[in-house]
């Protein structure tokens, strides 16, 4: 059974409390936060305040992709803030395991995600010390982009090493994924979908959820 992990970056911040609910109400597994600095993404979203507020608002997973050129010097704020997995870029720290250590000894589960011109070799060797391999399968900095389909080949890649050396670690997919693409990315290898504008922009929104939770590998 395959997880929905809606971006609230695609909700109406006008609205934050409603569309927080309406998640809940939809049977979501998981809530992804988007975090971005301006630097190591075109584009700023919001900060540890805002995920206290949404922590407060909701009792689900809180899983939090920080795209931010430093992500460290930020952990202990989100994580205060009530992250439970914080997930950073391998393109800013090539050789991640210190950190995903740092992430573990403060109780958070730890992300490492990975953009769609690396190839799964940026990732795989890391495996072992993440829960969450995060694949983007957009270039990061806004919602609503295209999928891109040569992410896949990361997403199998990893499942095959994931599979091979029984890892407990999650694939999740994030970027373009909605209810046309949903099938094939599960059927490559994820355990968790992101879904910013398809979420928020779905006229039934339990509906998709169930949808994607009624996914199996196979
Ligand atoms: C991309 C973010 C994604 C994105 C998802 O910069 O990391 O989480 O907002 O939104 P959609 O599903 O609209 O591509
Ligand atoms: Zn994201």
């Amino acid at each position: 059974m395959a997880r929905i992990a809606p971006s609230v970056l695609g909700a109406d911040f006008a609205r934050l409390g409603e569309e927080i609910a309406s998640a809940d109400a939809a049977g979501v597994d998981w809530l992804h936060l988007d975090i971005m600095d301006g630097h190591f993404v075109p584009n700023i979203s919001f900060g540890p305040s805002i995920v206290k507020t949404i922590d407060k608002l909701s009792k689900t997973f809180l899983d939090v992709h920080l795209m931010l050129s430093e992500p460290e010097r930020y952990f202990e704020a989100f994580a205060k803030a009530g992250a439970d997995c914080i997930t950073f870029h391998v393109e800013v720290h090539p050789e991640p395991a210190p950190l995903a250590n740092q992430l573990h000894e403060m109780g958070i589960q730890a992300g490492l995600s990975v953009n769609p011109d690396r190839g799964p070799e940026a990732v795989v060797p890391h495996l072992k010390n993440f829960d969450l391999l995060l694949v983007m399968s957009v270039f990061p900095g806004f919602g609503g982009q295209s999928f891109i389909e040569s992410s896949l080949d990361t997403v199998r890649a990893a499942r095959d090493h994931i599979d091979e050396n029984n890892f407990k670690t999650l694939i999740a997919v994030d970027g373009g994924v909605e209810r046309s693409n949903a099938v094939k990315v599960v059927e490559a290898g994820a355990d968790v979908l992101v879904m910013g504008t398809a979420f928020f922009g779905a006229e039934d929104r339990a509906d998709l959820a169930r949808m994607v939770q009624k996914l199996e590998r196979g």
